[in-house]
C-alpha cells in the first residue's frame, strides 16, 4: 500500500466573507471548515497532512494544532506561504515536508463536503497507474473555474484557467475541482518547472497537467456528478447553502435509522464550538422531532422521546418516553444534563449543566434548573429556580419559588427531602434543609432548617385595618 500524504491549501484571504475570522475557520455545523477537511484525511488513513497557511496563519494554526480528531490518526504539520503567489507556489512550500514514496492528495481548506468514497476512488485512480488523477465535475455555469482540456481521443490534455481561456475553451463545462491525487516523485520535478507567465501572474498548480502530458504520462480524470462535494465557500451565502446541504444529509441519515423528523429541511445538528465535542445524535426507536430544533454536541434520545418545535438541546440524555415541549432550552455544557423516563419538560423550560431529572419529573414553563437532582415524580411547574439543590421524590415546588444559592461569594446547597410541599413565591436561603414531608407556606423566606413533617411560615402577618380611608386628591391652590 502506497502511503497517503494530504496537502491542504489554506493560505488564501477569503475577502468575500468580509469577516475578521480567516475563511477556513468559518464554521459549518459548528466545526471550522478546515477541520471538516482534516477529517477527510482521517477517512483516507493518511500518513500525514500538511496545512499551508498564510492569511491568519497564527489563528488557523492555533485553532487546529492539537485537534482531538487528528490525535494519533496521522502526523499534522503546518507550512507557511508568504506571500501567496498562487496554488502552485503554495504546494512548492510543502515540498521539503513531502516524502518521495507517497501519493499526495491536494485539497482546499474551504471545500468541506467531499465524501470519503470520492477521495478513495480518486486515490485509486492515481495509484492504479502511478499517475496524476484529477477530480472533475460538469457545471451548468463553469465561469471562473479551470476547464479540463481533452484531445481528439478524449484524453486529458491540460487545464486552462478561466482568465486565460479562449471563448471556445470557456464553453467547456467540465471543470477541475481543485482536488487531485499524484505520486510525490512525479509532482516534485513538475513543481520545480512552474512559471507565472499567465493572465494572473500566478504559479498555477494546474500547469502540471500539461507537463505530465508532455512527459508522455497519462492523466486520469475522475468525474463525479455531485457538485456539492467540490463546492467551495467564498461568501456567507455559499456557506449557508453548504450548511443546509450538510444538515439535510444528516437529517436523511437519521430518518433512514427510523427517526421521525417533521421536516428534514428544518433540522440542525452541530458540533459544540465551545469544546469541539462532535455533533452526535443517538436515537432509540420511535423518536419524533418537530421543526426548528438545534442539537449540539452529544445528545441521546431514548425510545419514544418526543421533542417539540424549536428546542435547543446540547450535551444531554433524554430517557425513554420523555416529552420535551416546544421552546425548551437544555444545555449540559461539559457536565451534561439528563431527563428521566416519562418526564415532561417545558414549554419554555431551561435545564442547565448538572440538571438531573428522575422518572416522571415535571418541569414547566419558565422553570430553570441548574446543578440539581430531582428525584422521581418531583414537580416544579411554573416560574421557578432550582440551583444547587437536591429534591426528593414527589416534591411539589410552587410557582415563583427559588433557591437563593449564592451569597455573593459562595454557592450553597438546598436539600428538599421527599414529599415536601413548597408553596408559591418562597425563597429558600441556602444552605438549608427541608425535612421529609414538610410544608412551606406561600411567600416564606426560609433561612433555617425545617423539621420533617412541620409547617414553616416565614412572612409578615396579615393585618386588616377596618374602615380604612384612602387618601384623596387635594384641590390645586
Ligand atoms: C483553482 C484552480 C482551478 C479550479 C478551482 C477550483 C489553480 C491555478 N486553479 O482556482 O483550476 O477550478 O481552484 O475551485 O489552481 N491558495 C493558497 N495560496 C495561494 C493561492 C491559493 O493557499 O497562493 C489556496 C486558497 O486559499 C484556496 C485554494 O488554494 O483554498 C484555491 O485557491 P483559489 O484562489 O480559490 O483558486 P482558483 O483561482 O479559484
Ligand atoms: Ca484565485
Amino acid at each position: 500500500m502506497t502511503p497517503i500524504d494530504i496537502l491542504i491549501m489554506a493560505a488564501g484571504k477569503g475577502t468575500r466573507m468580509k469577516s475578521r475570522t480567516p475563511k477556513v475557520l468559518q464554521r459549518l455545523a459548528g466545526r471550522p471548515l478546515l477541520h471538516h477537511v482534516l477529517d477527510q484525511a482521517a477517512h483516507l488513513q493518511a500518513r500525514s497532512a500538511i496545512v499551508i497557511t498564510g492569511h491568519g496563519a497564527t489563528e488557523v494554526e492555533a485553532a487546529t494544532a492539537g485537534l482531538a480528531s487528528v490525535a494519533g490518526q496521522y502526523d499534522l504539520k503546518f507550512v507557511r506561504q508568504e506571500p501567496q503567489l498562487g496554488t502552485g507556489h503554495a504546494v512548492q512550500q510543502a515540498v521539503p515536508c513531502l516524502a518521495d514514496d507517497g501519493t499526495v492528495v491536494v485539497l482546499s481548506g474551504d471545500v468541506p463536503l467531499t465524501q470519503a468514497d470520492t477521495l478513495r476512488a480518486l486515490v485509486a485512480a492515481s495509484q492504479a497507474g502511478g499517475q496524476l488523477a484529477l477530480l472533475t465535475v460538469r457545471l451548468p455555469d463553469p465561469t471562473g473555474y479551470g476547464r479540463i482540456l481533452r484531445d481528439g481521443a478524449g484524453q486529458v490534455a491540460g487545464i486552462v484557467e478561466h482568465k486565460d481561456a479562449s471563448e471556445a475553451q470557456r464553453a467547456i463545462d467540465e471543470i477541475y475541482s481543485g482536488i487531485m491525487a499524484v505520486p510525490a516523485r512525479l509532482l516534485k520535478p513538475w513543481l520545480a518547472r512552474l512559471t507565472n507567465h499567465n493572465a494572473q501572474g500566478e504559479y498555477y498548480l494546474t500547469d502540471i497537467v500539461a507537463m505530465a502530458v508532455a512527459d508522455g504520462l497519462p492523466v486520469a480524470a475522475h468525474r463525479i456528478d455531485d457538485a456539492l462535494q467540490v463546492a467551495g465557500v467564498n461568501s456567507p451565502l455559499q456557506l449557508a447553502e453548504l450548511e443546509r446541504a450538510h444538515q439535510l444529509r444528516q437529517a436523511r441519515a437519521l430518518m433512514e435509522q427510523g427517526v421521525r423528523l417533521m421536516d428534514p429541511a428544518r433540522f440542525d445538528l452541530r458540533d459544540d464550538a465551545r469544546t469541539g465535542v462532535r455533533g452526535q445524535l443517538r436515537c432509540e426507536q420511535d423518536v419524533e422531532i418537530d421543526v426548528g430544533c438545534i442539537f449540539t454536541g452529544a445528545v441521546e434520545l431514548g425510545e419514544g422521546v418526543q421533542v417539540g418545535a424549536h428546542c435547543c438541546i446540547a450535551n444531554a440524555r433524554i430517557a425513554a418516553g420523555a416529552v420535551v415541549h416546544p421552546y425548551t432550552h437544555i444545555d449540559g455544557e461539559k457536565l451534561g444534563a439528563s431527563v428521566g423516563a416519562g418526564a415532561l419538560v417545558g414549554p419554555f423550560a431551561r435545564l442547565r449543566p448538572g440538571a438531573v431529572l428522575g422518572r416522571e419529573v415535571h418541569i414547566g414553563n419558565f422553570v430553570e434548573v441548574k446543578n440539581s437532582q430531582l428525584a422521581d415524580g418531583a414537580k416544579a411547574n411554573h416560574l421557578a429556580y432550582l440551583g444547587d439543590a437536591s429534591v426528593g421524590e414527589r416534591v411539589n415546588y410552587g410557582a415563583g419559588s427559588i433557591t437563593a444559592n449564592y451569597d455573593g461569594a459562595n454557592k450553597h446547597r438546598t436539600v428538599i427531602e421527599a414529599d415536601v410541599h413548597v408553596g408559591s413565591n418562597c425563597v429558600l436561603v441556602a444552605p438549608v434543609t427541608l425535612g421529609a414531608g414538610a410544608t412551606v407556606g406561600g411567600g416564606s423566606t426560609i433561612t433555617k432548617d425545617v423539621p420533617a413533617g412541620a409547617l414553616a411560615v416565614a412572612r409578615g402577618k396579615q393585618v386588616a385595618i377596618a374602615n380604612w380611608q384612602r387618601p384623596t386628591k387635594q384641590p390645586k391652590p
